[in-house]
């Protein structure tokens, strides 16, 4: 079986996706595969949750009980490695991640990026698209590199950025798209592993 492990920092939605993707499209019998941990960096996260109420195995590696990022990330490794996973998806997990982290999980790592890369990566990506003016927003499934919001496109879709957009109407409208791509590139990506 080919584990997936999810980590999040908030709300979760995009790993919601996954998961009900997973469960709806019978991952286990047709891809061999399942999320099989959803762990995130802060206690409070909702999709823990929610997570737990689809009977996923949870975990927390709270940053802030680590005296740095290497304790943390060594802590976090750990509690990713007890599910030996094919995949390790990125889904709104708010930590910056060293290079040591990203080399550990070579050609595994993904995440999800809201702006249509390379274009606006880093922070407040919708009220910068807003900001210049841009016509399309969007998002973008990537593979995890040593530098931030680069590596490898996997799949990507636009919307239009509307008349009278605040960054509130642009990120709704860009994540029901997250919704439908992230779950896709990875179904994509296990079938060829
Ligand atoms: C998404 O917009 C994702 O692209 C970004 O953070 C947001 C997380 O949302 N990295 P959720 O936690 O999946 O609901």
């Amino acid at each position: 079986m080919k584990n997936i492990v999810i980590l999040i920092s908030g709300s979760g939605s995009n790993m919601a996706a996954i998961v009900r993707a997973a469960g709806r499209q019978r991952w286990a019998e047709r891809l061999n595969a399942r999320v099989a941990a959803v762990i995130s960096n802060r206690p409070d996260a909702r999709g823990l949750q929610l997570a737990a109420n689809a009977g996923i195995a949870t975990a927390v590696v709270d940053h802030k009980s680590f005296a740095g990022r290497e304790p943390f990330e060594a802590a976090l490794m750990q509690a990713i490695d007890a599910h030996a996973p094919a995949l390790v998806a990125l889904a709104g997990f708010m930590r910056i991640l060293t290079p040591g982290f990203v080399a550990h999980y070579a050609g595994r790592l993904l995440n999800i990026h809201p702006s249509l890369l390379p274009a606006f990566a880093g922070l407040h990506t919708h009220q910068r698209a807003i900001d210049e003016g841009c016509k399309l927003a969007g998002a973008t499934v990537h593979r995890v590199t040593a530098e931030l919001d680069h590596g490898d496109i996997l799949a990507q879709a636009a919307v239009p950025v509307l008349p009278g957009d605040t960054a509130e109407t642009l990120a709704a409208r860009v994540l029901t798209q997250e919704h439908l791509i992230y779950p896709r590139a990875i179904a994509d990506l296990l079938r060829t592993l």
